[in-house]
């Protein structure tokens, strides 16, 4: 069965069942400040899932693209992805345990021909937040599952979400099918560990929000929300022991090996995968908006890129070639993901930009690299590369961290990450004094205490997006060292559960301790990465654009504090109108 098939099936069955087909959501999140990307088919419906009315309805199907960072280097083994598809249903408040587990017996035993005695679920065990599930054991084994094929397992392995801290989330019942080998013994299962049993999807039972506190409230209306991952799915239907060996990559790995001129780049070849896999998320992220830069999205796809780069070396690729490839990827997915023909152009303009940048510096950096190797005595046990070492071949020839890291452990090495971070950020401080001189900002008063309340200003902006769900424009700022004053177009007096809402948020991203980074940047650049820009005139070409962990993007001129734990508690101490239209926050850092 071809992806493409899988795919097809899918949507047609649940089609069957009333589900509407959605399209996928794009990679970066669009209302969840929590998370950088989308890690799952529920996370564009979270609203939906908390209780909002869904304008498609209360039954939906669809395929959503995904990426997670968490695994990134465990990638080039058979299973790690950083991208990927997932197939979805969703029961917003409709059908639940009963009939969920019904189609997902119908669709794995009709559709996909597996056998009930091929198949082993797993069900949660039950705990303080939510009890055993015995129902769904009960139904999975109504329908023709063998008892002993059912096994629960606890918060670890049979519980899922929020996506990001909060959220929808609930037990889940989870689907294995086993590779063609023997039992690892006569406890093979889900969770002996052994790699027989393979999960291919998840039917989640979403019935709590978990709140900033850790709560875990009932929501009133339980869902539903199931996820199937297709490259999986589609290597275990074609008997291959990876998504490498489906002809997802068939055409990438051919491009891969012609560009190489070396016939051991192959789909089994770790380098190979590694390129293969990293051009693969980072034409889609390019056609989701992303560009490459030094922070949140941006520095995930540069990492991407730059790792593939120097894979790319390993396998004799010389020539510039991460836009040979994407183009492969863009002619692979493009009947399923138009976005990608629509921005093939900027998706080729974006790779060849960073390849040549980091082409450049590449070479001499590795030679850099080997030389700070060789100053360390062989027998040395323990061999750390200092913070400042690690910054300076980030500084100078652009090597992300994550890039020396895997550098210096391939030698036994490992590198002092929190020197590397200290280096940071007295780096982001000795560019800030200099852009200070440059771009006198329309503050005055440059103390800590008002540095500290310019951030909180940035947080409460960005707050208030969030709650109103509305691009609430600030029409007036003003900064004591006591308190700061916020006026914004809104038209209605806000609730009391508003206010709380954006006090909380606010405090979370305090107690989150988010690194504020500034950087200096076209007014264009700041825009095309979806800053929230004010008072554009005041500033000339470049602007500064004030970054506070993955939760904020303004332009501004400052002064920040350096980290939103130096911040304090947040509260607000008065919201009313200031004119026709415009509210009026002021608050304070106690
Ligand atoms: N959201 C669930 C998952 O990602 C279905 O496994």
């Amino acid at each position: 069965m071809l992806a493409s098939e899988l795919r097809r099936k899918y949507i047609e069955f649940f089609k069957r069942y009333g589900h509407a087909e959605i399209k996928s959501a794009p990679l970066v999140p669009e209302n969840d400040p929590t998370c950088l990307f989308t890690t799952a088919g529920m996370h564009p419906l979270v609203p939906y899932l908390l209780g909002e009315k869904h304008p498609a309805g209360k039954r939906l199907t669809d395929v959503q693209k995904c990426l997670r960072t968490g695994d990134i280097d465990e990638v080039g083994d058979p299973f790690h992805l950083t991208f990927f598809e997932m197939l979805g249903n969703w029961s917003l408040g409709d059908y639940f345990k009963e009939e969920a587990i019904a189609m997902s017996y119908e669709f794995l035993t009709k559709e996909l021909g597996f056998k009930p005695e091929q198949i082993k679920v797993t069900c949660f065990e039950g705990d303080e937040n939510a009890p055993r599930d015995t129902q769904a054991a009960e139904i999975w084994m109504r329908h023709g599952i063998p008892e002993k094929n059912i096994c629960f397992l606890g918060k670890e392995d049979n519980w899922w979400g929020p996506a990001g801290e909060t959220g929808p989330c609930g037990p889940d019942t989870e689907m294995f099918v086993p590779l063609d080998r023997p039992d690892c013994g006569p406890n093979c299962g889900p969770s002996c560990g052994c790699g027989k049993w393979v999960e291919i999807w998840n039917n989640v039972f979403m019935q709590y929000n978990k709140t900033a506190e850790g709560k875990f409230i009932p929501l009133e209306k339980p869902n539903v929300d199931t996820g199937m991952g297709v490259e999986r799915v589609t290597a275990f239907m074609q008997g291959v022991s990876s998504a490498y060996e489906t002809e997802l990559f068939r055409g990438i790995f051919a491009k891969i090996q012609e560009l190489a001129n070396n016939p051991e780049a192959n789909s089994g070849n770790r380098s190979a995968r590694i390129v293969a896999e990293h051009m693969r998320a980072a034409t889609f992220l390019i056609a989701d908006g992303v560009k490459p830069s030094n922070v949140d999205q941006g520095y995930v796809l540069r990492r991407l890129i730059r790792r593939a780069v120097r894979e790319a070396r390993k396998l004799g690729i010389t020539d510039m070639f991460t836009a040979k490839i994407a183009d492969v990827v863009i002619a692979e997915y493009r009947e399923f993901y138009p976005e990608l023909a629509a921005n093939a152009d900027v998706i080729r303009e974006e790779l060849c930009r960073e390849e040549d940048q980091f082409a450049k510096t590449l070479e001499n950096g590795t030679r850099e690299f080997a030389k700070l190797i060789e100053k360390f005595p062989p027998q040395l046990e323990n061999k750390v590369i200092s913070g400042r070492k690690a910054f300076s071949l980030y500084e100078t020839y652009g090597f992300p961290l994550e890039l020396t890291q895997e550098m210096a452990a391939e030698r036994g090495f490992k590198v002092d990450e929190k020197g590397f971070q200290e280096e940071y950020a007295k780096h982001q401080e000795q560019s800030r004094a200099g852009a200070m001189q440059k771009f006198k900002g329309g503050l005055a008063d440059h103390s800590e205490k008002t540095a500290a309340l310019h951030t909180a200003t940035h947080l409460l902006h960005k707050a208030l997006r969030v709650v109103l769900n509305y691009d609430a424009a600030q029409s007036g700022s003003n900064i004591t060292a006591e308190r700061l004053r916020f006026d914004f177009t809104y038209d209605q007096k806000m609730t009391p559960e508003q206010i709380a809402q954006v006090e909380a948020l606010v405090n979370e991203q305090i107690k989150r301790d988010l690194p504020v980074v500034c950087e200096e940047v076209s007014l264009e650049e700041a825009k095309r990465r979806g800053a929230i820009g004010l008072f554009e005139s005041k500033y000339g070409e470049k602007v500064k654009l004030y970054t506070i962990g993955d939760f904020s993007m303004e332009i501004c001129g400052g002064p920040h504090a350096t980290h939103t734990g130096a911040l304090g508690h947040f509260r607000i101490v008065k919201e009313e109108s200031s004119s026709r239209g415009v509210r009026r926050i002021k608050a304070v850092l106690e």
